[in-house]
């Protein structure tokens, strides 16, 4: 096959190799609990749609494109996201976008949708800027040569950046504190349970659903202390003397529709919602994006290149402008899609190409396994950030790329995600070669998110003053 790669040499990052045969329902369990990335066998990466049997539900994995497109966009009315979801992410998040179906969904996403238009998202820009700049500050701080752990240094950086613009006036309390107490609610629904995988009622108990409970209303009372603050300080604030930031904007959102704005509950719901959704994602993308550019120093140069050219200019624009930093972002995003699989129940029989579809199958989409699937990718296992250039871009089908998912229930902060990564690397790229200590094992790990499944330290070279 053709070799596009500007150096002539090829790099595969790190993945499990697809076992050669389906596993059995012992040895399925036990890896779902391990890894479920390493529960794709070879044939998945190869046919467009295949069924498992399982003991409670009978699974059907679309990997077509054509077959994604009637469940996601065409007869999305029909595909709801399934229970195995809404359990994941009941508690705190209940009332949010992302759990909310049907009307409440219809409503809140046309109330949310300017929040997240990408002329209010360019406003951000220069919020991602400041929490970059601030970090590659404190890195240069610790000396040439000082180690840090990309993994956790991104999930502080995202979290940042969220605070920055949604309570751009700062969160009142500890962040520490709160940090912490969002890290304690993904390790405990982190976890895909094979109770619920395989469909056992909801009436079992969970481990870890009381730990949950308690985490998530430590949030919900910081969070509506805030809220509350803001919309006193909003009700008194004469003409626009006012935080410019999410906060404002959820509680002044109207239904276009109706004109009623959001209730108390749902305000509160979606700042969880940005924050769960919007955190952890982000930051696995950029780890990932910074890991594949220590190994690739082409690459790396290019983007500090790039960097260098691009930071000097105005803000507004800038993401756009920075088209190779993108492309390795969404490269990274098509190896190691943070959301690694999407999952839909129908609710009434239908027909996925030649698959008869009964209505209590479990639909799985599988962005990892699509983003390599050997029919729809070149070289589905090199890193080659080229495939997104402009000059490529347009020739990537869009069911065939789904970091953010498609149709109505597409990612509504996929351009804010794909701003932040790009200017976010970009700073740290002019700034800093990072390289990876010696001997590190570097391996995809499938819990709520596709993360790093250990550290990932990396050793700083600082290229250039600010
Ligand atoms: C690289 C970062 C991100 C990735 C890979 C990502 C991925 C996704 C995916 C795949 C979905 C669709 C799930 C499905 O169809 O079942 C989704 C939905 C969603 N995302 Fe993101 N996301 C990212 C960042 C963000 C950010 C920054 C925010 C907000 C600040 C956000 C908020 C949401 C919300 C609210 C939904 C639900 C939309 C709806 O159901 O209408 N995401 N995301």
């Amino acid at each position: 096959m053709l070799d596009r790669s500007p150096t002539g040499l090829e790099y595969r990052p790190p993945a499990p190799e697809p076992p050669q045969t389906r596993l059995g329902l012992i040895e399925l369990i036990r890896t779902l609990a391990r890894n479920p990335l390493e529960c794709w066998s070879a044939e998945f990466f190869s046919e467009p749609i295949a069924r498992i049997r399982l003991p409670f539900t009978d699974a059907v994995l679309v990997h077509d494109p054509a077959a994604i497109k009637r469940v996601l966009l065409d007869n999305s009315d029909n595909y709801r996201k399934d229970p195995i979801q809404r359990r994941i992410l009941s508690s705190g998040l209940a009332d949010g976008l992302l759990s909310v179906e049907a009307q409440r969904w219809e409503v809140q996403r046309r109330t949310l949708a300017p929040l997240f238009a990408k002329r209010t998202v360019g406003c951000f820009a220069g919020a991602m800027l400041t929490a970059a700049r601030r970090l590659a500050d404190k890195w240069s701080g610790l000396g040439q040569g000082a180690v840090v752990d990309v993994t956790s240094e991104m999930t502080v950086l995202t979290l940042n950046v969220l605070a920055l613009t949604i309570f751009s006036d700062g969160i009142g309390g500890d962040f520490e504190e709160f940090r912490l107490a969002m890290n304690a609610y993904f390790a405990v629904i982190g976890r895909i349970g094979a109770l619920d995988l395989f469909g056992v009622p909801e009436f079992v108990p969970r481990p870890g659903r009381a730990r949950l409970r308690r985490t998530m209303a430590y949030f919900e009372a910081a969070i509506d202390d805030i809220i509350e603050a803001r919309r006193q300080r909003l009700a008194c604030a004469a003409g626009d003397a006012h935080p410019d930031d999410l906060l404002t904007l959820l509680l002044r959102a109207l239904d276009p529709a109706t004109e009623q704005p959001m209730s108390l509950a749902e305000v509160r719901s979606n700042i969880l919602t940005f924050l769960s959704a919007g955190h952890e994602t982000t930051a696995n993308s950029l780890a990932w994006s910074m890991f594949l550019l220590s190994q690739s120093p082409d690459w790396r140069a290019q983007v500090r290149d790039e960097a260098e050219r691009e930071l000097k200019g105005p803000t507004a624009g800038l993401a756009d402008r920075l088209v190779v930093t993108r492309a390795v972002v969404e490269e990274a995003l098509r190896l190691y899609p943070p959301i690694a699989a999407l999952s839909r129940m129908p609710e009434a029989p239908d027909r996925l190409g030649p698959a008869e579809i009964g209505a209590a199958s479990l639909i799985v989409i599988a962005p990892y396994v699509l983003h390599r699937h050997k029919r729809l990718w070149d070289r589905p296992d090199v890193f080659d950030p080229s495939r997104f250039l402009p000059s490529a871009r347009n020739a990537v089908p869009r069911f065939s790329y789904l970091p953010f998912g498609a149709g109505p229930r597409t990612c509504i902060g996929s351009s804010f995600a794909l701003q932040e990564a790009t200017i976010v690397l970009a700073v740290l790229t002019r700034r800093f070669d990072l390289d990876l200590l010696p001997g590190t094992r570097v391996w995809p790990l499938q819990r709520i998110t596709l993360r790093p499944a250990n550290a990932m330290p990396m050793r700083l070279h600082e290229q250039r003053k600010d």
